[in-house]
C-alpha cells in the first residue's frame, strides 16, 4: 500500500515507474549551491545523515543504501530489511515529509534532508498515538512488517490526519504485511488521535 503524495503519486508507482537501478545510476556528491555536481567514489566519502534531528557523520562507499548505512554503521535497526529490493515497505522511512523505501534510496543523496524513522517517534517512555494505537488495536503479530507500517501511517497522519478508510488502505499499500493483519492495521490507523502535522 504505497502512500498517495500530494501529488497523487506512490511508492509503488515511483519503483515500477524508476526502478531501484534507475534510482542508484549517477552517484554524485552533495549538490553545493551554484556548484556543478561531482562524481565521487567508488571508495568511501565521508556524508552527514540527519536522522531523527541528530547529526551523523559517517564514511561510506557511495552504492550504500540509506538502510545500509542506519542498520550496519549506525546500529538503528528500526526499519527492517526484508526484500531489499523496494517491494515489501519494511524499510519506511520518512524523508522531508514523504515516505520512501530505505533500501532503494542511496545514503549518499539522502544529505541535507530530515530522516526520521521509527526510532524517533516516541518521547521518552511515552509512545507516539499511532504506536499506542497499535497496540491497542493489536495490530501486529510477528512484528517484523510493522515499523514500516506505523512509520507510514504517521506519515499519512500528519498530512491528513482524518482520512477515509479508502485513504488510508492506499496510504499503506506500500507496505506487505505477511501474517495478514491488515484489519488491524486499518484500525489502528483510523483510531491515532493527536497527531500533529510533521
Ligand atoms: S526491505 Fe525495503 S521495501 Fe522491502
Ligand atoms: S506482523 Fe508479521 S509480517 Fe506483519
Amino acid at each position: 500500500m504505497a502512500p498517495k503524495d500530494d501529488f497523487g503519486f506512490s511508492r509503488r508507482d515511483f519503483l515500477k515507474t524508476v526502478g531501484v537501478g534507475g534510482i542508484a545510476a549517477g552517484v554524485a556528491g552533495p549538490p553545493e549551491a551554484g556548484a556543478q555536481t561531482a562524481a565521487v567514489g567508488p571508495g568511501a566519502v565521508p556524508i552527514t545523515l540527519t536522522i531523527n534531528g541528530k547529526a551523523h557523520r559517517l564514511e561510506v562507499e557511495p552504492r550504500v543504501t540509506l538502510l545500509d548505512a542506519m542498520r550496519n554503521r549506525l546500529n538503528m535497526t528500526g526499519a527492517k530489511r526484508v526484500c531489499d529490493r523496494g517491494a515489501c515497505g519494511a524499510c519506511t522511512v520518512i524523508v522531508d515529509g514523504r515516505t520512501i523505501y530505505a533500501c532503494s534510496a542511496l545514503a549518499i543523496e539522502m544529505q541535507g534532508k530530515n530522516i526520521r524513522t521509527v526510532e524517533g517517534l516516541s518521547e521518552g517512555t511515552v509512545l507516539h498515538p499511532v504506536q499506542q494505537a497499535f497496540c491497542e488495536h493489536d495490530a501486529l503479530m510477528c512484528g517484523f512488517c510493522t515499523p514500516g507500517f506505523v512509520t507510514a501511517t504517521v506519515a499519512l497522519l500528519e498530512r491528513n490526519p482524518n482520512p477515509t478508510a479508502e485513504e488510508a488502505r492506499k496510504a499503506l499499500d506500500g507496505n506487505i504485511c505477511r501474517c495478514g493483519t491488515y484489519s488491524r492495521v486499518l484500525e489502528a490507523a483510523l483510531s491515532a488521535k493527536g497527531v500533529k502535522r510533521g
